[in-house]
């Protein structure tokens, strides 16, 4: 789905386990200016249900697995998180929704910005509009 993609990190695997390294602008197209992580989300919970108006973020699921909803106006996309060497990048207006996390799944997210809650739309009527003057 336009502004939206799989990126395939590093995984450095040797007898001593699993290690991958990412670095702002090198390995996802921003630079990070902030992470987050979402745990022990309740089995039947979905989370989301917003877009952002300029932020860029990568969803990276840690451990377990995680499903996420992309949708525009015209497109609707669910991707399987499960493998921590691969991220999942979100740009600006595409509405997402997580949902069936794992037992002791963990999602990592990096965005290309601080907090902001103006950034958010979580009104999907007005969201459609929005979306409908960019695709
Ligand atoms: P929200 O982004 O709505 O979570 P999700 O999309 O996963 O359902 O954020 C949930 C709450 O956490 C909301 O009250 C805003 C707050 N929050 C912060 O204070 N800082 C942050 O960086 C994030 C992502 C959320």
């Amino acid at each position: 789905m336009f502004n939206t993609g799989l990126l395939k990190f590093r995984d450095i695997n040797d007898k001593y386990g699993h290690l991958t390294p990412i670095e702002g602008k090198i390995d996802v197209p921003f630079e990070i200016k902030r992470i987050y992580y979402i745990t022990r989300v309740q089995e039947g919970v979905t989370r989301g249900f917003h877009s952002h108006r300029k932020l860029h973020q990568v969803l990276i699921c840690l451990n377990g697995s995680v499903n996420i909803r992309l949708r525009n106006s015209n497109d609707e996309e669910v991707v399987q998180l499960n493998d921590p060497s691969i991220g999942l990048y979100i740009g600006p207006l595409i509405w997402r929704e997580m949902f069936d996390f794992t037992e002791g799944s963990v999602l990592l997210v990096l965005a290309s910005e601080y907090y902001d809650e103006s950034d958010y739309i979580r009104n999907h009527d007005f969201y459609l509009e929005e979306a409908r003057k960019r695709f």
